[in-house]
């Protein structure tokens, strides 16, 4: 199942510690190549010699303990195609999620470029910290994966959540990422998402409820298969591809369209608003004596439909989105001709439990040969896996 690939096991010192010794030999089983490297607290709990024997190599600790050319943590980084942090303790995820390398794990993480799996594992009440729980949203951020830790008893004598995770969790994770296909190596996407932001005045504007989910699953997903992503977008994520925020059409349409000729496939899942304020006022206006109040609005740019208009060949694929609350495929079908794109994702709108802010969609997929795939509801990034797979195969 891992034959020959090379797997980096971090250890740091929790009392699960112990437990890694048979995460090791099932990595073992499997035919991979393991190499140790482990905080100087973790030898507390499990020894060096025990390590040494189980990964048939030598276990990295002392960061200065040099007896190669290349510095220790280079080498390590370089030398594996995965690193699998476990069990993580609070103290070493907050310093790598702030970059603080004073020791060999965390200098080696700090350098390491490939999948980083942890598995964090504490007493509860660290678990439930606010500052270790950031940090764990930093090195979400970042692309690590986390294998969250379990509610039971815990060695410290508490009932709660911070029990590693099961050893198969990790054994197969790791499995999952490293035979993982990277079938969008090359390709480079640009996803629009969330709702445009359409200044009125210094301190109004008008925008939608969007919240940018299914734009960022689609990055996200697109990410893991290997494709370089540029996420255009209004609500503020932070991601290891790069993200492009923006406020109003006329910027998105600016981003998206310099891309215009780089890209091999762009996904337009932000809700653009359709009108803008005719006129910005560059202060904040002022209520008046009367009881109306006229807004002008000019109609915004069909970026979508630009797009298709501009692009001179079949590249780059152009995907768009259309939210209905009644008629979905009627309108979705009238859509797609209109709009000149290759495919339309409809969204029946008019349904509570799927589309705007839900983690869960519904989608039907209708292509430009007149080809029409319904979708079931599944969670937001399941749907964005089974879009790609409809494009790319
Ligand atoms: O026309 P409608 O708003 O229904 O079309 C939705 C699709 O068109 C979405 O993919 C959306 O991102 C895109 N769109 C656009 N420019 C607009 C309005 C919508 O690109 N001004």
């Amino acid at each position: 199942m891992l034959n020959g690939k090379n797997i980096l096991i971090g250890i740091t010192g929790g009392i699960a510690a112990y437990k890694i010794c048979e995460l090791i030999r099932m990595f073992k089983r499997a035919n991979a190549n393991v190499r140790v490297v482990c905080t100087p607290n973790a030898l507390n709990f499990v020894t060096k010699l025990t390590l040494q024997n189980l990964s048939q190599n030598e276990v990295g600790i002392e960061e200065f303990d040099l007896n190669e050319f290349k510095p220790e943590h280079i080498s390590y980084a370089d030398e594996a195609d995965i690193m699998v942090i476990a069990p993580a303790t609070a103290n070493t995820i907050g310093k790598i999620a702030n970059g603080i390398c004073d020791n060999l794990l965390t200098s080696i993480a700090c350098a390491f470029k490939k999948p980083v799996i942890a598995a964090p594992a504490m007493n509860c009440g660290m678990w439930e910290n606010k500052f270790v729980q950031e940090n764990i949203q930093k090195l979400k951020n970042a692309g690590y994966t986390i294998l969250e830790p379990e509610s039971g008893y815990l060695a410290c004598g508490y009932e709660g959540k911070g029990r590693l995770c099961k050893l198969e969790t990790i054994f197969d994770k790791t499995v999952e990422i490293l035979n993982s296909k990277k079938n969008l190596a090359g390709k480079k996407f640009v996803i629009t998402c969330g709702g445009t932001i359409e200044e009125i005045d210094s301190v109004r504007y008008i925008s939608n409820y969007s919240s940018g989910k299914m734009g960022i699953a689609l990055a996200d997903a697109a990410y893991e298969q290997g494709a370089e992503v540029i996420l255009v977008s209004t609500v503020n994520v932070e991601r290891a591809y790069k993200v492009e925020m923006v406020k109003s059409a006329n910027e998105m349409q600016i981003a998206v369209e310099k891309e215009l000729n780089n890209a091999d496939c762009i996904i337009m899942a932000a809700a653009v608003a359709d009108y803008r304020a005719k006129n910005i006022a560059d202060h904040k206006l002022k209520k008046t004596e009367s009881n109306e109040f006229t807004l002008e609005l000019v109609k915004n740019p069909d970026i979508l439909k630009g797009l298709c208009e501009k692009r001179t060949s079949d590249k780059p694929v152009v995907v768009g989105f259309c939210a209905e609350s009644e008629d979905l495929i009627k309108n979705a079908k009238e859509k797609i001709l209109k709009k000149g794109c290759d495919y339309l994702i409809a969204n029946d709108i008019s349904r509570k439990d799927i589309g705007f802010s839900s983690d869960f969609n519904e989608v039907t997929i209708l292509d430009k040969n007149g080809g029409i795939k319904p979708l079931q509801r599944a969670a937001k990034t399941e749907i964005a896996k089974e879009i790609l797979k409809e494009i790319y195969g």
